[in-house]
């Protein structure tokens, strides 16, 4: 156990579960580990408890949380005008990294999906998360839960990211440590609420590409529109670790990082090819799974390295590597002509 833990506790045991499920139910937060990346729970039905984990997270006010259900929990407890394909979908990918937007049933507070008539639903693939699930409300209750970081920085995939993200913070009742997350980035999501009107629709690339929805309900998830719901993980800067990050293809990354360090630069690089040696570096596998699994790890380390800069080796296009682009695009967000400004500004 860690010496900087100061508010929070770290639990592995059956017996830590059942009293993480009942510091939920009292209306705690409780962070958890899930095969995508770390959540910080609360009561769904809690609007007390919700409220909670936007001041933790220094969240909006009015941007949507995703509710976990046990497996097998009935959608209509929390959704209505349920459409044949999201138990379609459920049937092939729960419990599994996908969440479906669908039309909020009345009784559920507006809290939970900051004021939108939809809720996000998801039943995650975590053993412990599973366990938590359905030892909370008897299985039977939701579990509202963010990625446990902090608004705009990059998602926990282990229990001291978590830690690192809110050992201040005494809001943090309890977090639930089940190792790395498998998957490494948050799970796709997919809107049905306008299924009649718009067919399906990509929020949120990730594990389950669209390809394989569409072989599940035969039609292909469409990209957002203007009127699509509006999702925080879809803003255009987020994931972002604190120092700049920038993106650049392999075939210019050797000729940038000699000019750099020539300049005094300090690099640090997330890569998968061969590359000059750096500040600091973390080559991560070459196949999108296995990139997926270690980036945020990779760029909270590089974070911390003391680098003026983190240059990622952009990934190969195309559909599996549509998520790891995606998050990537966003951490690198307003950090354009970062690289220019280093090679053209007088090193310190
Ligand atoms: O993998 C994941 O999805 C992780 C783990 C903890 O399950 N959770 C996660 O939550 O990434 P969060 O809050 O960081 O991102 C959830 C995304 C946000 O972009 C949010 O706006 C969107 O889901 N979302 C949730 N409910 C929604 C709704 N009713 N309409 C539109 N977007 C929604
Ligand atoms: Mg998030």
């Amino acid at each position: 156990m860690n010496s900087s833990l100061t508010a929070s506790q770290i639990i592995t045991s059956d017996v830590s579960i059942e009293t993480a499920a009942r510091a939920l139910e009292q209306g705690l937060l409780v962070a958890f580990p899930t095969e995508t990346v770390y959540g910080l729970g609360a009561d769904a039905a809690n609007p007390a408890a919700v409220a909670a984990i936007y001041a933790a997270k220094g969240r909006p006010q009015d941007h949507p949380v995703i509710v976990h259900l046990a497996p097998g929990a009935p959608l209509t407890d929390w959704a209505a005008e349920i459409p044949p394909e999201a138990y379609q979908l459920a049937a092939a990918f729960w419990p599994g990294p996908l969440t479906m937007i669908l039309k909020r049933a009345a009784h559920v507070p507006s809290a939970v999906s900051g004021g939108q008539d939809t809720i996000g639903l998801r039943c995650p693939a975590h053993p412990v998360a599973i366990a938590l699930l359905e030892q909370f409300k008897g299985g039977r209750g939701g579990i509202a839960a963010p990625s446990a970081n902090k608004f705009g920085h990059v998602s926990p995939t282990t229990a001291q990211h978590v830690r690192d993200e809110f050992a201040a913070d005494a809001s943090v009742a309890m977090v639930l440590d089940g190792g790395a997350s498998a998957v490494g980035i948050e799970s796709t999501i997919v809107d049905l609420s306008r299924l009649a009107t718009h067919g399906p629709v990509l929020l949120r690339p990730g594990h389950i590409s669209a390809a394989a929805i569409a072989a599940v309900i035969d039609m292909l998830p469409a990209a957002p529109d203007q009127a699509a719901p509006r999702a925080s993980g879809t803003l255009e800067s987020h994931y972002a670790p604190h120092t700049p990050v920038a993106m650049q293809e392999t075939a210019v990354l050797t000729a940038t990082i000699g000019q750099l360090q020539q300049r005094g630069r300090k690099l640090a690089l997330v890569h998968y090819s061969d590359l000059p040696a750096s500040h600091a570096h973390v080559r991560l596998p070459a196949a999108p799974e296995g990139f997926a699994h270690a980036l945020y790890a990779a760029l909270r380390q590089m974070d911390g390295s003391g680098a003026d800069l983190i240059l990622v080796e952009a990934p190969p296009q195309g559909p599996d590597w549509a998520g790891v682009n995606d998050r990537l695009r966003r951490a690198a967000h307003g950090s354009s002509g970062i690289v220019h400004g280093l090679l053209n500004a007088v090193a310190p």
